[in-house]
């Protein structure tokens, strides 16, 4: 698995992703999408509104504002409800989401400096004499604050990860008589943590010009609650049976205490969610579809079987709406983290809109002549953790001739790039306005781009490091010389495999919509030439 390092540094060196106010020292939570990321996750949000809503008939899409009547929160449970617990470090001020301070600890600069001396020679022989040295020496560095510990547990080496049960005793017994949670803090090492409080993730806003509480509201934290506001106006205009779901892509907005790892947590983001509505009892049968289709469409866009798994939410973790829940989760350079949730949302949320509003959400069966309030299941997946997902999935290093290439295999459909029409001598001009003419064509029905500022073999290996799937090259057979006459054919190389075939000029355009729809090797087999 490659690490986050590289995809931070690829996506800044290519133009995916930059930090967001950058030139001012950068602001650590939010992420700029550059030329590229902007086509990229473009791409991810189109293919799934296509595959969500234009290509069924019992889905229509929906685009609501990002504020809404502050009454909308107090109904939906987020103003009372919407929270973390957080804790916070007496003596470097840090704060942690309490929940997750043990994987915090264990990713943290001074825990891994110290688990590595853990498994040396000196700890081997008297543990806590060689923790006592170590917090004198390189600990004095990483972790200043560092408790003064003399506990006499066995420890046994090694540690198999967060989640090892010899982790969390070690944890307990560094920060024996520190504090009440048995944690030391990852930024500095110092047992003085509070106990978990709440924390509300809602951000607040003033619409007006005066803040006060008459003009208070908030930015979404998810789009749905926009979804269920409007359930009566969809019903009515476009006149749905059930079940039918209304989709929607948009912002939301959470202060997150502890945003991080690139774009997977951020304090404002985009979601890709769907409430589908459906007769009461038949929502179980129905939960289980969505998590099936959610599941397969990752892997039908490219992301590796044994990158992706299921995960059945326990009891004591669902949210106050949800009745059940299955989260898709990615095995992010992290470790297995959470994609996209889908949850039964049962009756709640319109039954809560109903008595906040007095307004009567509700559907008439026709079979049954009754009023019905339907259930709800929540496929909610996030824009830009499926672009994180789709990006890392995708990143390969491979040898080619003693050189290293990078390659984002993405599936076509997400490449944010789909061609590069590359000229083979920039001095030649018949070479150079043929290469510009097809880019134009080509154009017309793909994101083509035209690059002449380097050397064919750095060409290919910059498009193969932002994954364009094909490069088109011109050369001077294309357009003929002095010697011989011109053969009107172009090269096209694949990204994957960097075989070449060639056609002519007159073919491309429907070459390439087979080459897009996967057909390379049919194709290869008929005009296939040498690799580059
Ligand atoms: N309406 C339900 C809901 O919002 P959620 O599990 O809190 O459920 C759904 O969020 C998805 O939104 C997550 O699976 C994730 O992909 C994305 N998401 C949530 N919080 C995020 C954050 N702080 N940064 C980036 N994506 C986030």
């Amino acid at each position: 698995m490659v690490d986050m390092d590289k995809i931070v540094s690829l996506c800044k060196r290519r133009g995916f992703l930059f930090q967001s106010s950058e030139i001012y020292g950068g602001l650590g939570s939010a992420w700029d999408y550059g030329p590229l990321g902007v086509e990229f996750k473009n791409n991810v949000k189109h293919l799934w509104w296509r595959d969500n809503v234009q290509l069924r008939d019992d889905m229509v899409g929906l685009d609501a504002a990002i504020t809404m009547h502050p009454r909308v929160w107090e109904a939906s449970g987020h103003v009372a409800s919407f929270s973390d617990p957080f804790t916070g470090c007496g003596d470097c001020g840090r704060h942690y989401r309490a929940d997750q301070i043990v994987d915090a600890i264990w990713n943290s600069r001074w825990f891994r400096a110290f688990n590595k001396m853990l498994e040396g020679p000196a700890a081997k022989k008297d543990a806590w004499k060689a923790i006592e040295n170590w917090a004198q020496s390189e600990g004095k560095k990483l972790a200043p604050n560092f408790p003064h510990v003399s506990v006499d547990d066995d420890i046994r080496l090694p540690l198999e990860g967060a989640d090892d049960p010899k982790f969390l005793q070690l944890l307990r017994a560094l920060s024996e008589n520190s504090n009440s949670m048995g944690f030391l803090c990852p930024n500095c090492g110092s047992g003085k943590l509070s106990p978990p409080k709440p924390a509300s993730l809602m951000l607040e806003t003033f619409l007006g010009p005066v803040q006060e509480t008459a003009t208070k509201t908030y930015l979404r934290p998810e789009t749905a609650q926009g979804i269920f506001v409007n359930f009566d106006n969809v019903l009515q205009s476009m006149r749905k049976k059930l079940p039918f779901g209304i989709a929607q892509v948009g912002k939301a907005f959470r202060n997150e205490i502890t945003p991080g790892n690139f774009t997977f947590r951020t304090r404002e983001f985009e979601q890709m969610e769907i409430e589908f509505f459906v007769m009461p009892g038949t929502d179980e049968d129905w939960h289980r579809k969505w998590v099936d289709q959610r599941f397969a469409w990752y892997q039908q866009y490219g992301i590796r079987q044994e990158n992706i798994r299921k995960r059945v939410h326990e009891p004591d973790e669902l949210a106050h709406y949800a009745k059940g829940c299955v989260d898709i989760e990615y095995l992010f350079p992290m470790g297995w983290s959470e994609l996209e949730g889908i949850a039964n949302r049962t009756d709640y949320d319109l039954k809560q809109h109903s008595q906040h509003s007095g307004r009567a959400l509700e559907y008439f069966d026709e079979e049954t002549k009754q009023k019905v309030v339907p259930y709800v299941i929540e496929p909610s997946a996030g824009a830009d953790r499926s672009a994180l997902a789709f990006l890392v999935d995708a990143y390969r290093e491979e040898e080619v001739r003693g050189e290293k290439r990078v390659v984002l295999n993405f599936h076509p459909e997400l490449a944010p790039i789909k061609i590069a029409v590359l000229p083979l001598l920039k001095k030649n001009s018949a070479i150079v306005e043929t290469a510009q003419r097809l880019c134009g064509d080509l154009r017309k029905r793909w994101h083509a781009v035209y690059d002449d500022t380097a050397s064919i073999g750095r060409l290919y290996r910059r498009q193969d490091e932002v994954g364009t799937p094909f490069c088109v090259t011109v050369d001077v057979q294309t357009v003929g010389d002095e010697k011989s006459p011109a053969d009107e054919k172009v090269t096209i190389r694949d990204r994957n495999t960097m075989g070449q075939i060639r056609v002519p000029m007159s073919e491309l355009s429907a070459v390439m919509d087979k080459l897009m729809a996967g057909q390379w090797g049919e194709i290869y087999r008929e005009h296939a030439i040498n690799k580059d």
